[in-house]
């Protein structure tokens, strides 16, 4: 484990984030982020930290993977940019056959964040079924461009409010985890197999495979939003069809954040059935977008999947999740521990106090939760068993 002490030195620290706060850089949290490797993040002021978000999820690999970071350097020399759907390069085309391996997808379509991949998605189930309204759930987040924004279920007053006039109105909500109303007017069910910022929680076993069945007989398409539990974080491949809640394959899987280890790169993948309501092309792409699969993303996508499989980061995740909830269970002040994999919520009192004591003692983590009622530990899935375990005790001392 690479951790440092760190280091006092307030009054640059300070300085620095006043700087970086009038610019919009940052809020006023002291940290400016200057380099990171693995698990490590440095900031400008030579401390050292331990990333336990990975980067809001993104380092599944670990910062600057040094495959990844090879990958992208060497595409960077040779093609750093291509056109579009225009005219495909051999990387874009090599990534889109592998994500399809991957997932038992068919067909992709590439973004830049996780909100173009839920858009993609959206659009092609209204496509599919000719219907307008789409169901999601409360707790779910799925980015907050204007369409995602319209269909998430967490902090919505927030989050909508002010932008109200610029959203449809096509989503309607139900509880995660809960009964189903009639799917039949709906072309879309937006959920995360394991949710995310909405608290990492997963829904009752079965609750997915319900989904999928209701679906189906009424026409409606399910789309899996995995870009936070995709790529391993739940201790398998992907959190739906994880054997301890089987279900069937979604028609659309939406990816992004972990999928090209630090380039911002997403997609949504689907099964010929419902993808090819697209049709084919009359003159003018309906859909596209100016650095669709860019070469240097698509190249270290292929780096950080290869990573992900050569260096088995599905069953490392459930490993060291498995054990560590065993660990964290015997905690004082832990309350509860929700999630799976490396994507695990950690109840506690006073977690906004409890995430500041632990950045001053060198760990980076976050809250997640509608009320920010937990600790969202989604580390590296790299983390060595060391550090989660120094982990473990400077929780215990801080609560
Ligand atoms: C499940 C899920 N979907 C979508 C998004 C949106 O991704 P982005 O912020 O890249 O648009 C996020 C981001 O946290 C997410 O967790």
């Amino acid at each position: 484990m690479d951790r440092l002490a760190l280091r006092e030195c307030p009054g640059i620290t300070a300085r620095r984030a006043r700087r970086a706060a009038a610019i919009g850089a940052a809020d006023t949290d002291p940290i400016v982020w200057d380099s990171a490797a693995g698990e490590n993040v440095h900031d400008v002021d030579g401390n050292c930290f331990v990333d336990l978000c990975a980067g809001f999820g993104v380092a599944s690999v670990g910062h600057a993977h040094p495959r990844v970071v090879a990958a992208g350097q060497a595409q960077l020399q040779r093609l750093p940019h291509a056109m579009g759907d225009a005219f495909p390069d051999p990387r874009r085309v090599e990534l889109m056959e592998r994500l399809c391996e991957l997932s038992g997808q068919d067909r992709v379509i590439f973004g830049s964040s996780g909100s173009d991949a839920v858009e993609a998605a959206l659009k092609t189930a209204v496509l599919a079924t000719g219907r307008r309204r789409v169901l999601t759930f409360d707790g779910g987040y799925h980015g907050l461009a204007a369409t995602p924004l319209a269909a998430i279920g967490y902090h919505v007053d927030a989050f909508q409010g002010p932008f109200s006039a610029l959203l449809g109105t096509f989503a309607d909500r139900a509880a995660y985890g809960g009964p189903l109303p009639d799917l039949s007017p709906y072309a879309a069910v937006l959920v995360e197999p394991l949710q995310g910022r909405g608290g990492m929680r997963a829904p009752p076993p079965g609750w997915l495979a319900t989904v999928a069945a209701a679906a189906r007989s009424a026409g409606t398409v399910v789309i899996h939003d995995e870009i936070y539990s995709g790529f391993g974080r739940s201790g398998t491949l992907f959190a739906g069809g994880h054997p301890a809640d089987p279900c069937p394959r979604p028609d659309l899987l939406c990816v992004g954040k972990a999928l090209a280890g630090g380039f911002p790169l997403s997609a949504c993948l689907g099964t010929a059935a419902v993808m090819d309501a697209w049709g084919a092309s009359k003159g003018e792409a309906i859909h596209t977008q100016t650095f669709l699969g860019n070469p240097v993303g698509c190249a270290m996508g292929l780096a950080a999947l290869a990573v992900v499989v050569d260096e088995q980061l599905p069953e490392r995740a459930n490993r060291l999740g498995t054990a560590l909830v065993e660990r964290l269970g015997r905690v004082p002040g832990v309350h509860a521990i929700t999630g799976r994999g490396l994507m695990l919520g950690i109840h506690v009192e006073r977690s906004l106090g409890v995430t500041r004591a632990l950045l001053e003692r060198g760990w980076i983590i976050l809250p997640c939760g509608e009320q920010a009622e937990a600790l969202g530990f989604t580390p590296p899935l790299t983390i060595a068993d060391e550090t989660v375990d120094a982990f473990v005790r400077e929780l215990e001392s801080v609560l």
